[in-house]
């Protein structure tokens, strides 16, 4: 219980990352002050995001340092409470994930009701990835009734919440990209897609034609690339896009080119907008209120590709950059 482990950057990455750039480290377990709390974590989240953080560059959130602690969501326990609203006890979600055990102001975490449900879908379909596709389809670019809808990344932790909100909103059809057989069955089969399309298996543009000959109202991008420019070429007139993300240029070393598309946003007078999850907390209690209660009915269906132990997270983090989850990725602590 005296020593805690935690991840460390060992150095900066040019591309795709690998395992030589963490380092496992053993530190003291700190002891909480007056207003803090001192957690035991149990699950922590790695997010495609973390790859900026690698980098030594300036950014909406601040650089991952060498020879430091790396930070990001985790749920845990309150070993110990310095604090009068935390009880010993409570589960709480925080930003101090990379580590066994976390000291942190208790004003900086959040209790989170594990009656509602499991403490890891508060770090996925109640955490920042569901909130992510809530604020895409109802704010960024509005689902309305009727639209056909295509989203990249469909069999990822905000792509397969989007699709399937996207459907409650009123969708006529939902259109899925995804990377081979495996994911885009389980596309349209547990996450209720209408079609899929399989982004490593051809021409996206002429598949995503096939499947919706009608156009698209709204397309909702993890990815950036290929998908964007589909996209871009199957938006109706006046059609929206939700940017998300762009996770095909993560590991690049040199400027991606944009879409070769772009004089077609003037032409059928497009929206493209950006989204940052972490602008809005301020609709989280909205989405709570409503997810929680999907979740307990089932129409809100999930998946978790798990992860099992600290050592395993750098792993666990560069699985995401390839593809190798299904649904929200998460290391498990203990
Ligand atoms: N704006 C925000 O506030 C915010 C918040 C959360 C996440 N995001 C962004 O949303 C996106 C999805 O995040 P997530 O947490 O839900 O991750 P995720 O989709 O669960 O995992 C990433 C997935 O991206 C796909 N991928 C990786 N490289 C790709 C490539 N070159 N081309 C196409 N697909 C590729 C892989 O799926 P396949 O096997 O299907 O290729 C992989 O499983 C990311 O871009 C992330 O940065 C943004």
């Amino acid at each position: 219980m005296s020593i805690n482990r935690e991840i460390r950057l060992a150095s900066r990455p040019f591309g795709e990352p690998g395992v030589e750039h963490f380092e496992l480290a053993e530190a003291p377990v700190p002891e909480p002050r007056a207003d803090q709390i001192l957690v035991r974590n149990t699950w922590m989240s790695v997010d495609p995001y973390m790859r900026g953080r690698m980098d030594d560059a300036e950014s909406y959130i601040p650089p991952f340092q060498v020879g430091s602690v790396l930070e990001g969501s985790a749920i845990g326990e309150v070993i110990t409470s310095r604090a009068a609203h935390i009880p010993v006890g409570a589960t709480v979600s925080h930003f101090s994930g990379w580590r066994e055990y976390a000291v942190m102001d208790a004003a900086t975490a959040t209790v989170v009701d594990t009656e509602l449900a499991r403490p890891q879908d508060y770090l996925g379909a109640l955490g920042p990835t569901g909130l992510t596709a809530y604020l895409a389809v109802t704010r960024t670019a509005p689902v309305e009734k009727g639209d056909v809808v295509f989203v990249s990344g469909a069999a990822g932790a905000v792509g397969s919440v989007a699709g399937q909100l996207a459907r409650k909103l009123g969708a006529a059809k939902v259109i899925g990209s995804a990377g081979g057989p495996d994911k885009t069955k389980k596309v349209v089969e547990h996450f209720g897609f209408d079609a899929t399309v399989d982004y490593r298996a051809g021409a996206l543009a002429e598949q995503l034609a096939e499947l919706a000959p009608e156009g698209i109202d709204v397309y909702v991008d993890d990815v950036g690339g290929d998908p964007l420019q589909a996209a871009i070429g199957a938006l109706k007139v006046h059609g929206r896009a939700a940017l998300v993300g762009m996770i095909s240029q993560y590991n690049a070393t040199r400027p991606v080119p944009g879409p070769s598309n772009l004089y077609d946003v003037v032409t059928k007078r497009l929206t493209l907008r950006g989204v940052l999850v972490t602008d809005h907390s301020d609709v989280l209690p909205e989405y709570l209120a409503k997810a929680t209660a999907w979740l307990a009915d089932g129409s809100l269906r999930t998946e978790e590709t798990v992860v099992q132990g600290l050592d395993q997270a750098p792993a666990a983090f560069l699985g995401v950059l390839r593809g190798a989850n299904t649904g929200k990725i998460l290391v498990r602590l203990t």
